[in-house]
């Protein structure tokens, strides 16, 4: 069953720290796996204003772009780092090394350090979404048991990406948790904010749960928390 909470008038984003905090507060040894995009970044920086409290968490990126410089600056990982891990300082944090020969044996890492959660499964999975409903990089289509993977982005995930990159780089794939591990996290959040995603954000509710629209999928899980400003929520 989905929750969906709209933020009208105080910062949407205190809202999401605030029950964040609350989570952290119930279970500091939390397993998390945290997309970056612009969307998440104030609720990052108000949780790393909250000195410790991911002390005892471990953190799991969600997505990576392949084939970026290796300084550039807008990489998932070096966002992360930067608005989070580094601030708040967690227990354990795991990236994707994308640029690895070892691409499969890679993504195995990764699918392994999921299942060595207490459950074999996350407790926190905290998602962004993509115009055309994409989760991580889970585009319309992808297997909804998929774990992690090397995916091809879609058209107007790459164009999107654009505004990170500012000409240094024009990423057309990248390594991705999969749909599988997503769905089997024990709590969801998905985050949206402003008018842009208001289309996506309704279609989410309105169509059938499906894999063309892969955020709808969440229509099926238990314990789904949407956070939608007033914008993306289409009030105004
Ligand atoms: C990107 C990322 C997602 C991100 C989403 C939305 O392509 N792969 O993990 O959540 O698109 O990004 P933004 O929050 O910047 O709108």
């Amino acid at each position: 069953m989905e929750r969906v909470v709209t933020v009208p008038g105080a910062p949407w984003c205190a809202a999401v720290a605030g029950r964040w905090l609350e989570l952290l507060d119930a279970r500091p040894v939390a397993r998390l796996c945290l997309a970056t995009g612009s969307t998440p970044l104030p609720v990052y920086a108000r949780i790393a204003e909250a000195h410790g409290a991911l002390g005892a968490a471990s953190v799991l990126l969600l997505d990576e772009f392949g084939d970026l410089p290796a300084d550039e600056p807008e990489s998932c990982d070096r966002v992360l780092r930067r608005s989070l891990i580094d601030p708040a300082g967690v227990a354990d944090y795991r990236s994707i090394s994308v640029g690895t020969p070892d691409l499969d044996g890679e993504c195995r890492a990764v699918d392994g350090w999921i299942d060595t959660g207490p459950g074999g499964c996350l407790d926190l999975a905290v998602l962004g979404l993509g115009v055309n409903g994409h989760v991580g990089m889970n585009e319309p289509g992808s297997p909804v048991d998929g774990r992690t993977a090397r995916v091809e982005l879609a058209a107007s995930t790459i164009a999107s990406a654009q505004r990170y990159f500012e000409g240094r780089a024009r990423p057309t794939w990248g390594v991705t948790v999969g749909l599988g591990d997503l769905l089997a996290a024990r709590e969801v959040w998905v985050l949206a904010t402003g008018r842009d995603k208001a289309t996506i954000v309704a279609r989410c509710f309105e169509s059938p749960a499906t894999a063309e629209v892969p955020a709808s999928l969440l229509q099926d899980h238990p314990n789904c928390t949407w956070w939608l400003d007033k914008p993306s929520a289409g009030l105004t």
